[in-house]
């Protein structure tokens, strides 16, 4: 069984991460994505909210399961038994980034390897400090994060939660 995770901060999932994760989806039996800290970014949506988010829209795929972590990717590779990490990149400055932490990854769980998936012209531009954006100044959420995401973010706005 070919196991796969995608990790991220999903700060929050845009369309641009949705595209990769149905595309893993395809290419792998199992995918977990794992919402994670980045060391050198302080997230807007809590722990709980971005994997609020990650699971309503990656509801409609039965081999895809989103679950939070907070230590080591590679030790959460290892625990799930996946055999690799799927990355999307957008840029060389992204390929970069990508390159060294597989270079990591792979040292510290060996037999790991990191999958790359370009990202669809249409998605190059998008980031989630785009959609962070998009959410402070009340524009339509369905053009740039997966519907139900978006539907999330609604339901705290009204709540007076976000
Ligand atoms: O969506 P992001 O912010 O680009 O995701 C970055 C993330 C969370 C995947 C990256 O910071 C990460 O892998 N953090 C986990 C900590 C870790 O395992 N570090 C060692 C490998 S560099």
């Amino acid at each position: 069984m070919r196991i796969a995770v995608f990790p991220g901060s999903f700060d929050p999932v845009t369309l641009g991460h949705m595209d990769v994760i149905e595309r893993a989806a395809q290419l792998f039996d199992r995918v977990y994505l794992c919402a994670m800290a980045n060391g050198e970014k302080h997230p807007t949506f809590t722990p709980e909210q971005r994997l609020a988010m990650l699971t309503a829209a990656a509801a409609p795929l039965p081999n895809v399961t989103a679950e939070l972590w907070t230590g080591l990717l590679a030790d959460y590779a290892r625990e799930r038994g996946a055999q690799y990490l799927v990355k999307g990149v957008r840029n060389g400055a992204d390929f970069d980034n990508e390159f060294g932490m597989a270079v990591i990854n792979r040292s510290l769980c060996p037999g790991l390897d990191t999958v790359l998936l370009p990202a669809r012209p249409e998605y190059l531009h998008f980031s989630s400090t785009m959609v962070r954006e998009m959410i402070k100044y009340h524009r339509p959420l369905e053009k740039y994060m997966p519907r139900a995401a978006a539907e999330c973010v609604k339901g705290w706005d009204q709540d007076g939660k976000q």
